[in-house]
């Protein structure tokens, strides 16, 4: 395996790391409290070619590989994750899943528009009784000529408010079990479809997280993706990709805690010498460097293997579990190491750690990850 960075995957760092530190960093701190969208700030990393990353420059996307892409979600999420779970979500699972899976007019009515960022997406696959569970949809689509009426509820749904096209995922013949679930594009502005409430959240707070009603939205026929019944494993397939993305997501959220308590311990002093020179602080920032290199190690493997059409279903789990546990341990030491100044809102670190919690729970638990890891092994 070679982890050495090509020159275009250094380029796409270097244009993350910029656009973070000149457009994310200033605005942040505000944005987390006032829990507003950074609509702007997305408008224009989609202009940069980076919320349709991998989709082929046909459809409007940047053509690169997953490598890169992980590359960025790392560096966006040093400061901002909040940003990064849009882009993963219009990324992973919105762009990927009409691009492998959509029509081709599905394909130049809606990919191209995300992919190049004039429009957002979303992915609806949770709902109030259906989170880890997925095949427990209540969400209903039924059939009526050459239209499907859809009707139920969505939850926690990133983007949810400022998205315009909405891939949904319903239950067409509830008695087939995951069989008899489909998958739709909805759009925006639909007769009947309403964005309800905007979640109040621990962390990522500047993220646009909604409910979504579904009452009687008349969705055309030619708006399914894939056949009737192919809803499951389509959301089974795109998540496998999203977990690549949200495991580098948790990956960043580690190395931004890492880089501030890197620069707070030379800085600060305490008994006569910077805290960095004491064994206490410096053990602290070994081991989150160890931990944080094990996960970009993962990562990279799971992104090398979707980059080969190698299988990425236990690959990409095992990156998600560990870096997501990873981010979590390394925002509570990173507060830790911060001591007074990592528990006020200056010091980025406390919302690093609220952002860190969450990758432990979308796309999957962690507790789903390892369903899925231990199948795999038992499997073969
Ligand atoms: N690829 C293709 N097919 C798959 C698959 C995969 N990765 N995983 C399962 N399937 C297929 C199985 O082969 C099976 O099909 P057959 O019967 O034809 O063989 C079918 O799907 C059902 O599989 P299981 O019996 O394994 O299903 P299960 O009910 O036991 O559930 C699970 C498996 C792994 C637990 C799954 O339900 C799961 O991943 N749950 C978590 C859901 C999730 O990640 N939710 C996140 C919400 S989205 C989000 O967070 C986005 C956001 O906003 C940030």
């Amino acid at each position: 395996m070679n982890f050495e960075l090509s020159e275009e995957h250094l380029a796409v760092q270097e244009a993350a790391r910029d656009f973070t530190q000149t457009l994310l960093l200033p605005t942040i701190i505000e944005r987390d409290e006032e829990q507003r969208f950074a609509k702007d700030e997305i408008r224009q990393l989609g202009e940069l070619g980076f919320m349709g990353m991998m989709v082929d420059p046909v459809y409007g996307g940047s053509g690169m590989d997953t490598m890169s892409y992980v590359i960025a979600m790392e560096e966006i999420s040093k400061i901002d994750a909040s940003v990064s779970v849009a882009m993963s979500v219009n990324n992973s699972l919105v762009c990927w899943g009409i691009e492998e899976y959509g029509t081709e007019e599905q394909k130049q009515k809606y990919l191209v528009p995300l992919a190049s960022g004039q429009k957002l997406g979303a992915f609806a696959l949770s709902e109030p009784e259906a989170g880890s569970d997925a095949t427990s949809q209540r969400t209903r689509a039924v059939l009526d000529g050459d239209h499907y009426i859809l009707n139920g509820t969505k939850n926690w749904i990133t983007n949810g408010g400022n998205a315009d096209y909405y891939i949904v995922i319903a239950q067409t013949n509830p008695e087939l079990g995951h069989k008899g679930i489909s998958a739709f594009m909805v759009e925006k502005g639909m007769a009947g479809f309403e964005v309800g409430p905007k979640e109040n959240k621990l962390g990522i707070r500047s993220s646009d997280t909604h409910t979504l009603n579904f009452t009687d939205v008349r969705v055309p026929v030619k708006s399914r993706i894939g056949e009737e019944g192919f809803g499951f494993k389509f959301a089974m397939k795109i998540l496998e990709g999203g977990r690549i993305g949200i495991a580098a997501q948790a990956l960043g959220i580690a190395a931004g805690a890492l880089d501030f308590s890197l620069a707070y311990a030379k800085e600060r002093k305490a008994f006569g010498k910077p805290i960095a020179e004491h064994q206490a602080i410096s053990f602290k920032l070994a081991e989150m460097a160890t931990e944080i290199d094990a996960a970009r190690l993962l990562v990279y493997r799971a992104a090398q293997d979707k980059d080969n059409n190698r299988s990425i279903t236990v690959s990409g789990a095992m990156a998600k579990e560990y870096a997501s546990r990873v981010a979590m341990w390394t925002t509570v030491e990173a507060v830790q190491i911060h001591g007074g100044y990592g528990y006020v809102k200056e010091y980025h670190v406390e919302r690093l750690m609220r952002d860190a919690k969450i990758t432990q729970i979308y796309e999957g638990t962690s507790e789903i990850q390892k369903i899925v890891i231990s199948r795999g092994l038992l499997k073969d």
